[in-house]
This record gives structure tokens, sequence and C-alpha cells, in this order.
């Protein structure tokens, strides 16, 4: 059983012999992980952190400030608006597997930009057990990452003995606030794996709409206790509604909310009608581009959690 005070004491020691008065760099996403990481290793280091929270265009309503307002007292904080750099590679991009690897390679891009500047040794990354479990151990504790340009960057892990529920225990331990704490897990390319087909600027906009209801009716009736991940996918296809009397033609939108431990099989449980209704109600009075929401009501496996 975790001890939160003796484990955060003992890493902060840790932390501050390996790292010395170098300086350390760390991707923030504000995922639990990685903002646990952050504080941990800033409370050993102080602004020899710098956390970089970079936004690729493709994060949830609010969420930019959010992870600001939070973090930005707490730690040394580098935001990086990098969206427009995002969005440009990834015009006309339908595979989704390309996606990934641009958002990936960009990400580096900007990231070693950011390291440069700093003159970092070290990376920090919040990485956790099941993440090296998962990928048969390959994970090392000490090894080096280098980074396109040469640089050659020590990695520091300092959660990476710990499981989710672990790093949430930490998490309030430090003091950070609940929507940090118990935030749904949130894929790395972020609204990209939820827009099937071709990215557009404003399918984004009608995605992160869509999602912004998802998640405001599924919290206030207090779902987004049990559920693992609730949101909303942007398909690829458009279909006829009316409007008043006018025929339509709009996105159909997937609602998908669903049950899991780990992420490797996923349930749809059964989901109070109201809500569902509320939703796609909601939906098609405030998002014009939108004419029908489904309901996925598939599990994993088949299915996986994410659409693309
Ligand atoms: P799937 O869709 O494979 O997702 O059932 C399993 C879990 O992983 C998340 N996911 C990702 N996370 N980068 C990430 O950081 C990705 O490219 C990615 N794809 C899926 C997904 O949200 C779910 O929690």
């Amino acid at each position: 059983m975790l001890d939160p005070s003796s484990f955060i004491k003992e890493s902060i020691d840790k932390i501050k012999k390996t790292i010395g008065d170098k300086k350390a760099i760390i991707a923030l996403s504000g995922g639990v992980d990685s903002s646990v990481s952050s504080v941990l290793v800033s409370n050993a280091i102080g602004n020899n952190l710098t956390a970089v929270f970079v936004n690729h265009g493709l994060l949830r309503e609010g969420e930019a400030d959010y992870v600001k307002e939070t973090f930005q007292n707490r730690l040394n904080l580098k935001y990086v608006d990098a969206s427009n750099e995002f969005l440009d590679e990834l015009e006309g991009v339908e595979d989704p597997e390309e996606k990934r690897k641009i958002i990936g390679e960009v990400f580096i891009r900007v990231f070693e930009r950011e390291a440069e500047k700093i003159g970092a040794d070290y990376l920090v990354q919040g990485t956790i057990a099941p993440d090296w479990i998962e990928s048969d151990g390959n994970i090392k504790s000490h090894h080096n990452l280098a980074l396109p340009h040469g640089m050659v960057l020590e990695i520091v892990e300092p959660i990476r003995e710990l499981y989710k529920d672990e790093v949430r225990i930490l998490g309030r331990e430090m003091g950070l606030p609940d929507g940090i704490v118990n935030r749904q897990p949130y894929p790395g390319p972020g609204l990209a794996v939820r827009i099937v087909g071709k990215i557009t600027r404003q399918k984004i906009e009608i995605c992160r709409k869509t999602n912004a209801i998802v998640e405001e009716e599924v919290e206030k009736v207090g779902l987004d206790k049990t559920l693992w991940q609730y949101f909303a996918v942007l398909t690829n296809t458009k279909v006829t509604g009316v409007k008043g009397d006018m025929r339509d033609y709009g996105y159909l939108i997937v609602i998908r909310m669903v049950e899991s431990l780990d992420a490797m099989t996923a349930d749809v449980p059964k989901l109070p009608w109201e809500l569902v209704k509320t939703i796609s109600k909601r939906v098609t009075a405030e998002i014009p581009e939108v004419t029908h929401v489904a309901l996925s009501v598939s599990d994993k496996p088949p299915s996986t959690i994410e659409f693309a």
C-alpha cells in the first residue's frame, strides 16, 4: 500500500540527487500522470523544471485555460500555442495513423525548440507501470532520449512504478484539484482521433462544442464518477434532417460512453435514457451543422474505444 507522504519525500530526495542544479523539461498535458510528475519534480528542483504545455489546436473546450490557471502559480509553466503549425500539417490527411504520426512529429519539433531554448539536460516523463509493462518492459528507467537535432536528454520517470489509482492518491496528497486528479483519460492527439476523415478548423469546432455538451450533461448527472470515458465523435457522414419546413443536410455525431478498468477492454453500460435524449436534443439545437445524433453501443472488443 502506497504511503503518499513518504513516497513524495523519498522521490524529492532522489530527484534532487539526480538532477542537482541542472535544467529539466516536461511536456505537461494536464492529464493526471504528467501533472503529478511535474509537481513532484518542481517540488524538488523548483524553477529549474520547465513544464511545457503545447496547444496543438485539438484540445477540448476550455482545456488550455484550465491547465494554465491550474498550474501557472504552481509551476514554471511555458504555454506554447502551436495550433497553426499542427493544423497546417494535418490538412487533407484522412488516415488515423497518419494523423497520429504527424501530430507526434510536430510535437517533438515544438518540444525540441523549447528544450533548446531552456538548455535542458533532463527530460521528465509521466510514465506509469502499465505503460512499460504493456510495452514488454521496453521503457528502461535509465535511458537517454536523442532528439532529432542531436540533443540528448537524460530521462527521469518519477512515477514509473505506480499504478493509476496510486498516482491519483499522490495528486490528492499534493493538493491538485479534482478536475486534474479524476480527469478522464484523453488521447494525446486529442480531437484528431475523434474526427473521422479530413480535419478542418470547422470540424474541430463542431466536435469540440459537441464534446463539451456531452461532458457537461454526464457530469451533471454524476456519471463522470463511474464512466471511464465519455465523448463525442464527428463522423464523416452527412445525413438528411429537417429544420423548420426545410430539409437540411448535416453531420452525424456519435456519442460514446464506456466503462473500463484499463482501456484494454471496455463495456457500454446501461445509460439513463433521459441523459441520452438531453444530449441529443441539445446537440441538434445548439450546433446547426449537426442533423443527427447516434449512440454507440459497441463494447471493446471488437470495437476500440476511440473511432479513429
Ligand atoms: P482504443 O481506441 O485503442 O484506446 O481502444 C485505448 C485507450 O487509449 C487512448 N488512445 C490514445 N491515447 N494517443 C494516446 O495518448 C493515442 O493515439 C491514442 N489512441 C487511443 C483512448 O482514449 C483509450 O483511453
